[in-house]
């Protein structure tokens, strides 16, 4: 099976909705990759698997290891791997860093989560042929501290900072743009004044895509720190809960394992 490619991607822009999601572990990619076009090996696996506070303390080193099992578990999903806090400083640690990136894990794209000042950088990799995807709005890696974050796009100025910026870094060769935690009339007008697809988390359903993190999904997020945005699908903890229950209980009765589990 041949993977998605960028201009897959772009193509589906005003045909049908994309569909992304994120994924980190061998196992879920594979579960997942046949009803998604992008798979995103987020650098929220700090907190999502690691149990760290933020993102700012993923290393390339994490992200290299989930990014190779999932592009190895997978065949068709377009991969994109985000480049973690501080792994793009100045142009010449970015190209390094997402040059290693790229070649380690074989993922199609970085993304990074830019603001005016990452412009430059965006355009220097694209130029040295980096397919690089940008993500505005709420950026998670600048806050210690998640309560912290705000919707954005609420009054004229932040309306016309987010728009311009995204026209600068389409002009600036990104292939994508992250819209997170956008009031849902900004987001639809820059869906609808960029030529490139926007990509939604939190930012309504005129995006041109939606991504959301697959534990939330799942049903992993507990109740009081969910994000309004969050839809959860599944209740997997408590599935988890029942099987492991049963598993305990069989085996402090010595159920298991019974002969149909054991060698002779
Ligand atoms: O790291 C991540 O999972 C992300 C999504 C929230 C878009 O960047």
């Amino acid at each position: 099976m041949k993977r998605l490619n960028i201009t897959n991607i772009q193509d589906l822009k005003n045909k049908r909705p994309i569909v992304c999601l994120t994924s980190y572990t061998a196992s879920f990619a594979k579960t997942i990759e046949s009803y998604i076009d992008i798979l995103l090996v987020g650098d929220s696996l700090g907190t999502v698997i690691y149990g760290m506070k933020n993102t700012q303390n993923v290393t390339l080193e994490l992200m290299k290891k989930h990014g190779r099992a999932v592009i190895k578990s997978t065949q068709r999903p377009f991969t994109i791997i985000d480049m973690p806090f501080q792994s793009f400083r100045n142009k010449k640690d970015a190209y390094n860093n997402a040059k290693q990136l790229l070649a380690f894990t074989s993922c199609q794209s970085i993304k990074i989560e830019a603001g005016q000042r990452d412009i430059n950088i965006i355009e220097y990799l694209a130029k040295k042929k980096i397919n690089v995807i940008s993500h505005i709005g709420v950026r998670p890696q600048s806050f210690r501290d998640f309560s912290k974050i705000k919707i954005l796009g609420r009054n004229s100025y932040e309306r016309k900072r987010l728009i311009n910026l995204a026209l600068k870094l389409q002009d600036a060769g990104s292939s994508l743009i992250f819209l997170e935690c956008i009031v849902e009339d900004v987001a639809k007008e820059i869906s609808s004044i960029i030529d490139i697809p926007t990509i939604g988390i939190g930012s309504g359903v005129n995006c041109d895509g939606q991504v959301l993190v697959i534990n939330d999904l799942l049903g992993f997020n507990s109740d009081f720190s969910r994000p309004k945005f969050v839809k959860t699908y599944l209740n997997m903890p408590s599935q988890i809960k029942k099987a492991v229950k049963k598993f305990s209980q069989e085996v402090r009765m010595k159920k298991f394992p019974s002969k149909k589990y054991s060698y002779k």
